[in-house]
């Protein structure tokens, strides 16, 4: 059995004593849940501090965004060996905001797997469909794509590492949740992309559903035969609710 995953991308929120204060809450809350992992992903000015408060707790720590080179003239940008050094053992890849903000493609997001995998981080990959993607039909074939383009050039070692999370983008931070049949019906397909490849993998492989992810409908998402966990944006930032989507999948 897969164990879940509860993950809470904080996005661009927190400031060091907001960041302090949350932490301490769910390491209070979550201490005794041994049901589930648990990651949390704060933007980068606290993940110094965050490591120090996750110290001997069962919550790991990952950053929001990696450059795909390891150092030089890039201002502004963070690597993998810089986001190893400072306690990070995930890093999400593909958000759908990174894509659509921040010009991100499907050929960078390889190179940011990659670049996660060089550093010994596990990439958190994130796919989904816009709404006039869904709306025309595309869902399949966008997400397989998103997918494929990191799929085709990874090694099976190396897709042993990965997370996968569906968030279809119409869903993110619109409190529209996809339906759990909705959900399902895309988690199976990616699930199959993976047996194809190999089937230990596809067994093993976590694969977390996000969008509008609240304590309300947790269970139902999670109780879904290839739902893993959840990414959980507006919900993670409130500890009570977080630990609320972590005893839904109990
Ligand atoms: P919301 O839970 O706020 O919809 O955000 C989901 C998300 O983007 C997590 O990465």
């Amino acid at each position: 059995m897969r164990k879940k995953m509860i993950a809470g991308n904080w996005k661009l929120h927190c400031n060091l004593r907001e960041a302090s204060d949350l932490l301490l809450d769910l390491r209070r809350l979550l201490s005794s849940m041994r049901h589930c992992d648990f990651l949390v992903i704060p933007p980068y000015t606290a993940l110094s501090q965050a490591a120090q408060k996750l110290e001997d707790s069962r919550i790991a720590l990952g950053a929001q965004d990696i450059f795909y080179e390891d150092k030089g003239a890039f201002t502004g940008a963070i690597s993998g060996p810089l986001l190893k050094d400072v306690g990070c053992t995930y890093v999400l890849v593909g958000h759908s905001e990174r894509r659509q903000l921040f010009g991100e493609t499907l050929d960078s997001s390889l190179l940011r797997v990659k670049a996660a995998l060089r550093a010994g981080l596990k990439p958190l990959l994130c796919l989904g469909e816009t709404l006039e993607e869904r709306e025309a039909n595309r869902s399949a074939e966008v997400v397989l794509a998103q997918l494929e383009a990191v799929m085709r050039e990874c090694t099976l070692a190396e897709l042993e590492e990965l997370v996968v999370a569906y968030e279809p983008v119409w869903a993110i931070g619109t409190g529209k949740v996809a339906t759990p049949q909705q959900a399902q019906e895309v988690h199976k397909l990616i699930r199959e992309r993976f047996y194809a490849q190999d089937a230990a993998l596809a067994e093993r492989i976590r694969l977390l559903y996000g969008g509008s992810v609240k304590p309300e409908n947790a269970g139902e998402l999670l109780a879904q035969e290839d739902i893993d966990g959840a990414l959980v944006g507006g919900a993670s930032l409130k500890a009570v609710d977080f630990a609320a989507i972590a005893r839904a999948c109990a």
